[in-house]
């Protein structure tokens, strides 16, 4: 099959990337990086998630970042939701989309939301409701579609089983995601296609974390079997605090170089997106993990 002619990248450093930070991050800095990778082009930023501050303290800032942000015209501002509270929160802060995320593996479920596979769907079945009711986009996210930390290997049927249930939930979109970044092309190939016999492939999302490099490859991958969304996180921020040793999502700037590479259009200006880079990296106090950005800011000093 022929490599897309665009790709839509939904920007999540604002919420993968930064949930994982030890350290509080303000609402001032979390603004500004939003404001910034809306302005380099993203139409849709994860900017949020409206979860247990006991369970990730640094998410406890979203609706005061939801609330700062300069919100540009036909930009989607997504926050995860993983029950009414969550729905609720995301309502009054009026996020454009909301995230329920379910996983492909138990063990990974109760780690990581405190319930079952089972009991997550009619915990997300009022939000999915909700959503359609206050005409919300709504977002599933399967975790765990390529592998688990916990149980290993995930059999595509169980993919197979949550993207129905999050079709049966209305989803407009679903992300298959590698929470730990295990995946690898071929692989990467059968389980996309096994996604897309029960949703349509046009509103599948890639969703990679690079723990073993494999992220850009898997992008690839995905792009030959006919997947056209992808979730990055500038400066390759990130992990998941419930999957140990898991790294952060692919980097933007990365994902961005190899594209216009390849021609394909994405919307966004990457020089831009090297500046967040930079921005966050500097107020984090570390060199970035994005390849093609750190190459890309010494040109710049060369
Ligand atoms: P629980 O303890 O089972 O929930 O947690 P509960 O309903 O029994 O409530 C317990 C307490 O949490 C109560 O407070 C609630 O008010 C509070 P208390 O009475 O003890 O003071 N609470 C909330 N507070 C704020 N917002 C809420 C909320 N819900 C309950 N929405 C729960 C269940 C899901 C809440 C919990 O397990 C949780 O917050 N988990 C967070 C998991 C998380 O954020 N993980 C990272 C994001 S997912 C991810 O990164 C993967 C992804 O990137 C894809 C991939 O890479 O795989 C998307
Ligand atoms: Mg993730």
């Amino acid at each position: 099959m022929n490599l897309p002619n665009k790709v839509k990248i939904v920007e999540v450093g604002p919420r993968d990337g930064l949930q994982n930070e030890k350290e509080a991050v303000s609402a001032a800095v979390k603004i500004e990086l939003v404001d910034r990778l809306a302005r380099a082009g993203f139409r849709n930023v994860e900017a949020a998630s409206f979860v247990s501050p006991k369970w990730v303290p640094q998410m406890a800032t979203s609706a005061e970042v939801l609330a700062g942000i300069a919100r540009l015209p036909g930009t989607i501002y997504s926050a995860l939701t993983p029950n009414m509270q969550g729905f609720e929160a995301a309502l009054a802060s009026r996020a454009d989309e909301v995230v329920i995320f379910g996983s492909a593996s138990e063990a990974f479920s109760q780690r990581n939301i405190n319930c079952s596979i089972a009991e997550s769907i009619a915990r997300f079945e009022p939000v999915a409701r909700a959503a359609k009711d206050h005409g919300l986009r709504l977002r599933g996210s399967v975790s765990c579609s390529f592998g688990c930390p916990y149980q290993g290997e995930v059999p595509l049927s169980a993919v197979a089983d949550v993207v129905g249930r999050m079709r049966d939930l209305g989803c407009d979109e679903i992300d298959i995601a590698d929470t730990i970044g295990v995946s690898t092309p071929r692989k990467t190939q059968a389980v996309m296609e096994t996604a897309a016999r029960a949703f349509d492939l046009a509103r599948i999302a890639g969703h990679f974390h690079d723990t073993y490099g494999q992220a850009l490859a898997n992008i690839y991958a995905s792009m030959e079997v006919g997947v056209a969304i992808f979730h990055s996180s500038v400066s390759g921020l990130g992990g998941c605090p419930y999957a140990k040793g898991a790294t952060g999502n692919v980097a933007t700037e990365d994902v961005l170089y190899m594209l216009h590479g390849l021609g394909i259009e994405t919307g966004v200006d990457l020089d831009q997106v090297v500046d967040a880079g930079d921005f966050i990296s500097r107020q984090l106090g570390r060199k970035g993990a994005s390849r093609a950005g750190n190459a890309l800011l010494a040109k710049r000093t060369a």
